[in-house]
């Protein structure tokens, strides 16, 4: 039988240690992280999420200013909004929630946000900082789960075979930069690449974020392989009943080593990594002033 890895209680403890973060920074810096949501429109998923990281912000002590905006909202009053919350010393971390509406270009937005407070870690700086390695900047909050998951069972990367199915910007382009800069030998895959299966069949690590329920089949997994599933996908079962599954078929995973379940794997974790993002820009953005202050003293 396969370990099941429990994002659940993992995030919880994330989240346990953010909180208490949040309580030194308030206790030492008279600062409390503050995290600004941005939804665009009324897309059902993204209420849901979105509902669930500002309720997660308060059980870590975060404060989370909202701002809910109609669908058709024009690209320069968000671009506004976004300037206006880059401008305010109270906000640390300013989310965007994806998808936006068609008449908004998603690139320019969130070009737009000022990459210490990108807490989402999908700033062009951001995305360079992770690419080359250098360290110092805000890492996406699936990918940075997904890690975190993979630590609690693997003690050695170096040399691993890696195989991303997915190659989003969110999760499967990101998720591969981390695994290489831990040595994997990184393989990226998504659902038009030939010879899938015999590709996963290699993979002693499997991150699937294709978005295509049940897309992992028992056979695809080498025995003791470690596989990490970042789907979420709503199915309605014979009987109409919903549920949630994932892009692998769990039950014919008893070979592999470790898997994620859904839910309950890595969709916790993603808020957790919110939370533990927000509070890390605020402590470089007050480590900044600081530095700003001192300057300006021996002036
Ligand atoms: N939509 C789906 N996943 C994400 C995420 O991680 N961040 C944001 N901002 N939007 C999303």
């Amino acid at each position: 039988m396969a370990q099941r890895i429990d994002g659940k209680a993992i995030a919880a403890r994330l989240v346990a240690a953010t909180a208490a973060d949040v309580g030194d920074l308030a206790a030492r810096h008279g600062v409390v992280p503050g995290l600004a949501v941005v939804l665009v429109g009324e897309d059902p998923a993204s209420q849901v999420y979105v509902g669930r990281k500002i309720a997660q912000c308060r059980r870590a002590g975060i404060v989370s200013i909202e701002h809910r905006l109609p669908a058709a909202t024009a690209q320069q009053e968000l671009l506004a909004l976004i300037a206006r919350l880059n401008a305010d010393a109270a906000v640390h971390g300013i989310l965007v929630q994806l998808p936006l509406p068609p008449q908004i270009d998603a690139a320019r937005v969130l070009d737009a946000i000022a990459p210490h407070k990108d807490v989402d870690g999908f700033h062009p700086v951001n995305v360079g900082r992770l690419s080359t390695g250098a360290g110092g900047g805000l890492t996406p909050c699936t990918p940075l789960g997904c890690i975190k998951l993979l630590d609690t069972v693997v003690d050695d990367y170096r040399g691993l075979e890696a195989v991303v199915i997915g190659k989003s910007n969110i999760v499967g382009k990101p998720v591969a930069l981390l695994l290489l800069e831990r040595e994997c030998t990184v393989t990226v895959t998504h659902i038009l690449t030939r010879n899938l299966p015999d590709i996963v069949r290699t993979a002693d690590i499997v991150v699937v974020a294709a978005g295509s329920p049940g897309l992992v089949r028992g056979d695809w997994v080498k025995p003791g392989a470690i596989v990490i599933d970042v789907g979420i996908n709503r199915i309605v079962d014979g009987d109409g009943r919903a549920r949630l599954v994932g892009d692998s078929v769990t039950a014919e995973l008893d070979h592999a080593a470790a898997v994620t379940p859904v839910p309950g794997g890595v969709g916790p974790m993603t808020i957790a990594c919110l939370l533990s993002n927000t509070v890390q820009a605020a402590r470089a953005q007050l480590e900044r002033a600081a530095a700003i202050g001192t300057d300006a003293a021996r002036a």
